[in-house]
Protein backbone atom coordinates (compact mmCIF):
# COMPACT_ATOMS: atom_id res chain seq x y z
CA UNK A 1 0.00 0.00 0.00
CA UNK A 2 1.10 3.40 -1.02
CA UNK A 3 1.29 5.40 2.52
CA UNK A 4 -0.54 8.82 2.13
CA UNK A 5 0.86 10.04 5.39
CA UNK A 6 3.91 9.21 7.44
CA UNK A 7 3.06 7.98 11.36
CA UNK A 8 5.71 8.34 14.19
CA UNK A 9 5.93 7.17 18.12
CA UNK A 10 4.73 10.46 19.48
CA UNK A 11 5.39 9.46 23.31
CA UNK A 12 5.45 6.30 25.23
CA UNK A 13 4.01 5.43 28.65
CA UNK A 14 4.13 2.05 31.54
CA UNK A 15 3.05 1.04 34.76
CA UNK A 16 3.89 -1.60 36.99
CA UNK A 17 1.68 -2.56 40.29
CA UNK A 18 4.10 -1.86 43.09
CA UNK A 19 3.74 -5.14 44.76
CA UNK A 20 7.14 -7.42 43.92
CA UNK A 21 6.95 -11.61 43.96
CA UNK A 22 10.68 -12.23 43.53
CA UNK A 23 12.23 -16.08 43.19
CA UNK A 24 12.77 -16.47 47.08
CA UNK A 25 8.80 -15.66 47.46
CA UNK A 26 8.24 -18.75 44.54
CA UNK A 27 10.92 -20.37 46.76
CA UNK A 28 7.90 -20.71 49.07
CA UNK A 29 4.97 -21.49 46.99
CA UNK A 30 6.12 -24.03 44.14
CA UNK A 31 9.30 -26.59 44.07
CA UNK A 32 11.62 -24.54 42.52
CA UNK A 33 14.55 -22.63 43.44
CA UNK A 34 16.40 -19.31 42.99
CA UNK A 35 19.00 -20.49 41.05
CA UNK A 36 17.01 -22.90 38.20
CA UNK A 37 14.75 -19.17 37.77
CA UNK A 38 17.82 -17.31 37.21
CA UNK A 39 19.52 -19.57 35.36
CA UNK A 40 16.37 -21.06 32.99
CA UNK A 41 14.75 -17.94 32.53
CA UNK A 42 16.77 -14.58 33.91
CA UNK A 43 13.92 -13.83 35.80
CA UNK A 44 14.64 -12.39 39.29
CA UNK A 45 11.15 -10.79 39.99
CA UNK A 46 7.85 -9.67 39.14
CA UNK A 47 5.01 -6.98 39.61
CA UNK A 48 1.76 -8.14 40.66
CA UNK A 49 -1.50 -6.82 40.65
CA UNK A 50 -3.51 -6.10 43.82
CA UNK A 51 -7.07 -7.79 43.84
CA UNK A 52 -9.13 -4.54 43.02
CA UNK A 53 -6.89 -3.63 39.85
CA UNK A 54 -7.96 -5.06 36.36
CA UNK A 55 -6.18 -4.82 33.23
CA UNK A 56 -7.28 -1.53 32.29
CA UNK A 57 -6.49 0.27 35.73
CA UNK A 58 -2.77 -0.49 34.51
CA UNK A 59 -3.44 0.99 31.45
CA UNK A 60 -5.10 3.59 32.23
CA UNK A 61 -1.82 4.92 34.46
CA UNK A 62 0.53 3.72 31.31
CA UNK A 63 -1.79 5.68 28.71
CA UNK A 64 -1.51 8.77 31.16
CA UNK A 65 2.25 8.69 31.15
CA UNK A 66 2.39 7.94 27.42
CA UNK A 67 0.07 11.17 26.61
CA UNK A 68 1.95 13.24 28.87
CA UNK A 69 5.13 12.80 27.15
CA UNK A 70 3.32 12.76 23.83
CA UNK A 71 2.23 16.51 24.90
CA UNK A 72 -1.67 15.20 24.07
CA UNK A 73 -4.56 15.52 25.97
CA UNK A 74 -7.36 12.19 26.02
CA UNK A 75 -9.30 14.52 23.97
CA UNK A 76 -6.90 14.64 21.04
CA UNK A 77 -6.89 10.86 20.47
CA UNK A 78 -8.84 9.53 17.76
CA UNK A 79 -8.66 5.63 18.48
CA UNK A 80 -7.73 3.27 21.64
CA UNK A 81 -6.48 -0.24 20.88
CA UNK A 82 -5.53 -2.18 23.19
CA UNK A 83 -3.28 -5.93 23.07
CA UNK A 84 -4.02 -8.20 26.51
CA UNK A 85 -4.75 -11.54 26.68
CA UNK A 86 -6.22 -10.63 30.36
CA UNK A 87 -8.77 -8.22 29.61
CA UNK A 88 -11.15 -7.25 32.34
CA UNK A 89 -13.96 -8.85 31.27
CA UNK A 90 -14.26 -11.18 27.78
CA UNK A 91 -16.29 -8.63 26.62
CA UNK A 92 -16.97 -5.39 26.93
CA UNK A 93 -13.21 -4.85 25.59
CA UNK A 94 -10.82 -3.23 27.79
CA UNK A 95 -10.10 -0.30 25.18
CA UNK A 96 -13.60 0.38 26.05
CA UNK A 97 -13.42 0.21 29.76
CA UNK A 98 -10.20 2.57 29.54
CA UNK A 99 -11.81 4.94 27.06
CA UNK A 100 -14.16 5.36 29.44
CA UNK A 101 -11.59 6.30 32.46
CA UNK A 102 -9.83 8.45 30.21
CA UNK A 103 -13.25 10.22 29.88
CA UNK A 104 -13.81 10.73 26.11
CA UNK A 105 -16.42 9.31 23.71
CA UNK A 106 -17.11 9.23 20.49
CA UNK A 107 -13.69 7.70 19.51
CA UNK A 108 -13.86 3.56 18.32
CA UNK A 109 -12.14 1.55 20.99
CA UNK A 110 -11.16 -1.99 20.73
CA UNK A 111 -9.06 -4.89 21.65
CA UNK A 112 -6.98 -7.12 19.68
CA UNK A 113 -6.20 -10.56 21.05
CA UNK A 114 -2.92 -12.12 19.59
CA UNK A 115 -1.17 -12.97 22.35
CA UNK A 116 2.01 -11.65 23.25
CA UNK A 117 2.52 -9.81 19.81
CA UNK A 118 -0.94 -8.14 20.82
CA UNK A 119 0.94 -4.37 20.97
CA UNK A 120 3.00 -5.41 17.96
CA UNK A 121 -0.49 -6.39 16.61
CA UNK A 122 -2.39 -3.05 17.26
CA UNK A 123 1.03 -1.35 16.82
CA UNK A 124 0.71 -2.52 12.90
CA UNK A 125 -2.96 -1.72 12.75
CA UNK A 126 -2.15 2.05 13.97
CA UNK A 127 0.34 2.63 11.45
CA UNK A 128 -2.31 1.75 8.51
CA UNK A 129 -5.17 3.78 10.12
CA UNK A 130 -2.36 6.53 10.19
CA UNK A 131 -0.79 6.42 6.81
CA UNK A 132 -4.01 6.04 5.20
CA UNK A 133 -4.99 9.18 6.74
CA UNK A 134 -8.24 8.05 8.95
CA UNK A 135 -6.88 9.19 11.94
CA UNK A 136 -4.36 11.41 13.74
CA UNK A 137 -3.42 10.22 17.25
CA UNK A 138 -3.93 6.79 18.30
CA UNK A 139 -3.15 5.39 21.63
CA UNK A 140 -1.95 1.78 21.53
CA UNK A 141 -1.65 0.05 25.13
CA UNK A 142 -0.35 -3.63 25.99
CA UNK A 143 -1.72 -4.57 29.12
CA UNK A 144 -1.69 -7.51 31.38
CA UNK A 145 -2.86 -8.92 34.84
CA UNK A 146 -1.22 -12.88 34.02
CA UNK A 147 -1.32 -12.98 37.94
CA UNK A 148 -4.96 -13.96 37.96
CA UNK A 149 -4.86 -16.58 35.49
CA UNK A 150 -1.62 -18.17 36.53
CA UNK A 151 -1.76 -21.56 38.31
CA UNK A 152 0.40 -21.22 41.05
CA UNK A 153 0.48 -25.04 41.74
CA UNK A 154 2.78 -25.66 38.30
CA UNK A 155 6.05 -24.93 38.41
CA UNK A 156 6.53 -25.09 34.72
CA UNK A 157 4.29 -21.52 34.69
CA UNK A 158 3.98 -20.20 37.71
CA UNK A 159 7.63 -18.40 38.16
CA UNK A 160 7.22 -16.90 34.83
CA UNK A 161 4.59 -14.54 34.64
CA UNK A 162 4.08 -10.94 35.71
CA UNK A 163 1.53 -8.08 35.47
CA UNK A 164 2.24 -4.20 33.74
CA UNK A 165 1.32 -2.02 31.08
CA UNK A 166 3.29 -0.17 28.47
CA UNK A 167 1.36 2.30 26.30
CA UNK A 168 2.38 4.61 22.99
CA UNK A 169 0.85 7.66 21.07
CA UNK A 170 1.10 6.82 17.22
CA UNK A 171 0.56 10.14 15.69
CA UNK A 172 0.56 11.20 12.05
CA UNK A 173 3.99 13.04 11.02
CA UNK A 174 5.48 15.42 8.84
CA UNK A 175 7.95 13.78 5.35
CA UNK A 176 10.82 16.37 7.48
CA UNK A 177 10.57 14.86 10.83
CA UNK A 178 12.84 12.20 11.81
CA UNK A 179 10.53 9.91 13.48
CA UNK A 180 8.88 7.19 11.82
CA UNK A 181 7.15 3.83 11.62
CA UNK A 182 9.39 2.46 8.98
CA UNK A 183 7.72 -0.83 8.79
CA UNK A 184 6.08 -4.06 10.64
CA UNK A 185 5.49 -7.76 9.93
CA UNK A 186 2.58 -10.26 11.51
CA UNK A 187 1.74 -13.37 11.14
CA UNK A 188 -0.14 -16.62 13.32
CA UNK A 189 0.15 -20.29 12.56
CA UNK A 190 -3.02 -21.98 14.47
CA UNK A 191 -1.61 -25.13 14.11
CA UNK A 192 0.33 -24.71 17.20
CA UNK A 193 -2.98 -23.27 18.98
CA UNK A 194 -2.63 -25.98 21.42
CA UNK A 195 0.73 -26.02 23.17
CA UNK A 196 -0.35 -22.05 24.51
CA UNK A 197 -3.71 -21.88 25.68
CA UNK A 198 -6.50 -21.44 28.26
CA UNK A 199 -8.48 -23.99 27.87
CA UNK A 200 -11.89 -22.94 29.70
CA UNK A 201 -13.73 -19.99 29.80
CA UNK A 202 -14.61 -19.49 26.49
CA UNK A 203 -17.67 -21.46 24.45
CA UNK A 204 -15.23 -24.55 24.22
CA UNK A 205 -15.67 -25.00 27.59
CA UNK A 206 -17.42 -22.49 29.10
CA UNK A 207 -16.80 -21.90 33.10
CA UNK A 208 -17.89 -25.05 35.22
CA UNK A 209 -17.18 -26.17 38.71
CA UNK A 210 -15.29 -29.11 37.18
CA UNK A 211 -12.99 -26.33 34.94
CA UNK A 212 -12.61 -24.24 38.18
CA UNK A 213 -11.26 -27.44 39.75
CA UNK A 214 -9.03 -28.70 36.95
CA UNK A 215 -7.35 -25.11 36.78
CA UNK A 216 -8.66 -25.24 33.14
CA UNK A 217 -9.03 -21.24 33.33
CA UNK A 218 -5.49 -20.71 33.75
CA UNK A 219 -2.09 -20.66 31.69
CA UNK A 220 -1.77 -23.80 29.79
CA UNK A 221 1.99 -24.07 28.22
CA UNK A 222 4.34 -26.73 26.72
CA UNK A 223 7.30 -24.16 27.32
CA UNK A 224 10.39 -26.26 25.55
CA UNK A 225 8.07 -26.79 22.55
CA UNK A 226 7.51 -22.80 22.17
CA UNK A 227 10.97 -21.87 23.20
CA UNK A 228 12.52 -23.47 19.91
CA UNK A 229 9.38 -21.96 17.57
CA UNK A 230 9.82 -18.24 19.17
CA UNK A 231 13.92 -17.89 18.37
CA UNK A 232 12.62 -19.13 14.50
CA UNK A 233 9.45 -17.11 14.27
CA UNK A 234 11.17 -13.68 15.87
CA UNK A 235 14.16 -13.98 13.53
CA UNK A 236 11.44 -14.46 10.66
CA UNK A 237 9.83 -11.24 12.06
CA UNK A 238 12.90 -9.55 12.06
CA UNK A 239 14.66 -10.86 8.48
CA UNK A 240 11.56 -9.68 6.85
CA UNK A 241 11.10 -6.29 7.85
CA UNK A 242 15.09 -5.41 7.54
CA UNK A 243 15.13 -7.30 3.84
CA UNK A 244 12.59 -5.70 2.71
CA UNK A 245 13.78 -1.73 4.15
CA UNK A 246 17.03 -2.76 2.78
CA UNK A 247 18.77 -2.82 5.87
CA UNK A 248 21.09 -5.05 7.80
CA UNK A 249 21.60 -6.13 11.35
CA UNK A 250 24.55 -3.74 11.52
CA UNK A 251 22.16 -0.58 10.86
CA UNK A 252 20.25 -1.80 13.62
CA UNK A 253 20.28 0.92 16.89
CA UNK A 254 18.56 -1.57 19.11
CA UNK A 255 16.60 -4.57 19.51
CA UNK A 256 13.47 -5.24 21.74
CA UNK A 257 12.58 -8.56 21.58
CA UNK A 258 9.64 -10.05 23.92
CA UNK A 259 10.71 -10.92 26.81
CA UNK A 260 9.97 -14.70 27.99
CA UNK A 261 13.18 -16.11 28.31
CA UNK A 262 16.40 -14.84 28.55
CA UNK A 263 17.78 -17.96 26.73
CA UNK A 264 15.49 -17.03 23.97
CA UNK A 265 16.37 -13.23 23.79
CA UNK A 266 20.31 -15.03 23.00
CA UNK A 267 19.80 -17.40 21.06
CA UNK A 268 18.05 -14.83 18.82
CA UNK A 269 20.25 -12.42 19.11
CA UNK A 270 23.17 -15.27 18.07
CA UNK A 271 21.23 -16.22 15.02
CA UNK A 272 20.53 -12.35 14.54
CA UNK A 273 24.61 -11.99 14.42
CA UNK A 274 23.65 -8.52 16.55
CA UNK A 275 25.75 -7.20 18.82
CA UNK A 276 24.85 -7.81 22.61
CA UNK A 277 24.90 -4.37 23.30
CA UNK A 278 22.37 -3.79 21.46
CA UNK A 279 19.88 -6.00 22.87
CA UNK A 280 17.54 -4.60 25.86
CA UNK A 281 16.52 -6.87 28.19
CA UNK A 282 14.40 -6.01 31.01
CA UNK A 283 13.30 -9.38 31.75
CA UNK A 284 15.05 -9.46 35.68
CA UNK A 285 12.81 -7.00 36.72
CA UNK A 286 9.90 -7.79 35.36
CA UNK A 287 9.39 -11.28 34.44
CA UNK A 288 6.93 -12.17 31.24
CA UNK A 289 4.14 -9.68 31.03
CA UNK A 290 2.97 -10.79 27.50
CA UNK A 291 1.80 -8.32 25.30
CA UNK A 292 3.26 -5.48 27.80
CA UNK A 293 7.10 -6.54 27.04
CA UNK A 294 7.60 -4.45 24.39
CA UNK A 295 6.18 -1.10 24.90
CA UNK A 296 7.52 -1.16 28.82
CA UNK A 297 10.75 -1.61 27.53
CA UNK A 298 10.50 0.81 24.94
CA UNK A 299 9.16 3.39 27.21
CA UNK A 300 12.16 2.80 30.28
CA UNK A 301 14.59 2.39 27.09
CA UNK A 302 13.88 6.08 26.13
CA UNK A 303 12.75 7.49 29.43
CA UNK A 304 16.60 6.27 30.82
CA UNK A 305 18.03 8.16 27.84
CA UNK A 306 19.27 5.34 26.50
CA UNK A 307 17.00 4.96 23.31
CA UNK A 308 17.24 8.51 21.71
CA UNK A 309 15.76 10.52 19.35
CA UNK A 310 17.02 9.10 14.90
CA UNK A 311 17.89 5.79 16.86
CA UNK A 312 16.38 2.77 14.55
CA UNK A 313 14.55 -0.09 17.02
CA UNK A 314 13.54 -3.25 15.70
CA UNK A 315 10.92 -4.90 17.99
CA UNK A 316 9.66 -8.95 17.60
CA UNK A 317 7.63 -10.95 19.44
CA UNK A 318 5.97 -14.11 19.42
CA UNK A 319 3.08 -15.75 21.63
CA UNK A 320 -0.19 -17.89 21.57
CA UNK A 321 -1.59 -18.16 18.57
CA UNK A 322 1.00 -19.48 17.71
CA UNK A 323 1.54 -15.26 16.76
CA UNK A 324 4.58 -13.43 15.61
CA UNK A 325 5.73 -9.65 14.56
CA UNK A 326 7.77 -7.17 14.28
CA UNK A 327 7.91 -3.13 14.44
CA UNK A 328 10.37 -1.53 13.00
CA UNK A 329 11.06 2.70 14.17
CA UNK A 330 13.15 5.34 14.09
CA UNK A 331 12.72 7.19 17.37
O1 LIG B 1 5.38 -15.58 26.26
C1 LIG B 1 4.74 -16.67 25.73
C2 LIG B 1 5.66 -17.67 25.16
N1 LIG B 1 6.25 -18.51 26.14
C3 LIG B 1 7.57 -18.72 26.19
O2 LIG B 1 8.30 -18.13 25.47
C4 LIG B 1 8.14 -19.77 27.06
C5 LIG B 1 9.20 -20.50 26.32
N2 LIG B 1 9.77 -21.58 27.11
C6 LIG B 1 10.61 -21.34 28.13
O3 LIG B 1 10.92 -20.23 28.47
C7 LIG B 1 11.19 -22.55 28.81
O4 LIG B 1 10.85 -23.71 28.09
C8 LIG B 1 10.75 -22.70 30.30
C9 LIG B 1 11.37 -21.62 31.15
C10 LIG B 1 9.24 -22.63 30.40
C11 LIG B 1 11.21 -24.04 30.84
O5 LIG B 1 12.63 -24.15 30.69
P1 LIG B 1 13.25 -25.47 30.03
O6 LIG B 1 14.70 -25.31 30.09
O7 LIG B 1 12.61 -25.63 28.68
O8 LIG B 1 12.82 -26.58 31.04
P2 LIG B 1 11.97 -27.91 30.77
O9 LIG B 1 10.53 -27.56 30.61
O10 LIG B 1 12.63 -28.69 29.68
O11 LIG B 1 12.17 -28.65 32.14
C12 LIG B 1 13.47 -29.07 32.56
C13 LIG B 1 13.37 -29.53 34.00
C14 LIG B 1 12.21 -30.48 34.24
O12 LIG B 1 12.63 -31.44 35.20
P3 LIG B 1 13.04 -32.92 34.76
O13 LIG B 1 11.84 -33.47 34.07
O14 LIG B 1 14.22 -32.74 33.84
O15 LIG B 1 13.38 -33.57 36.05
C15 LIG B 1 11.17 -29.60 34.86
O16 LIG B 1 10.28 -30.31 35.70
O17 LIG B 1 13.15 -28.40 34.84
C16 LIG B 1 12.03 -28.66 35.69
N3 LIG B 1 11.38 -27.41 36.00
C17 LIG B 1 11.67 -26.69 37.09
N4 LIG B 1 12.53 -26.89 38.11
C18 LIG B 1 12.58 -25.97 39.07
C19 LIG B 1 10.42 -26.75 35.29
N5 LIG B 1 10.08 -25.63 35.92
C20 LIG B 1 10.84 -25.57 37.04
C21 LIG B 1 10.94 -24.63 38.09
N6 LIG B 1 11.83 -24.86 39.08
N7 LIG B 1 10.19 -23.51 38.13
Amino acid sequence: MLAKYNAKIAGTGMYVPDKILNNFDLEKIVETSDEWIRTRTGMIERRVASTEQASSDLAYEASLNALKSAHLRAKDIDLIIVGTISPDHPFPSTACVLQHKLGVKHIPAFDVSAGCPGWIFASSIAKQFIENGTYNNILVVGVEILTKITNYSDRNTCVLFGDGSGAAVFSRTESTDIALIIDSEIAADGSYGDILIQKAGGSRNPATEETVRENLHTVYMEGNKIFKLAVRSMYHACDIVLKRNHLDVKSIDWLITHQANMRIIEALGRKMKIDKKKVIVNIEKYGNTSSATIPMALDESIKSGKIRSGDIVLMASFGAGLTSGSLLVRI
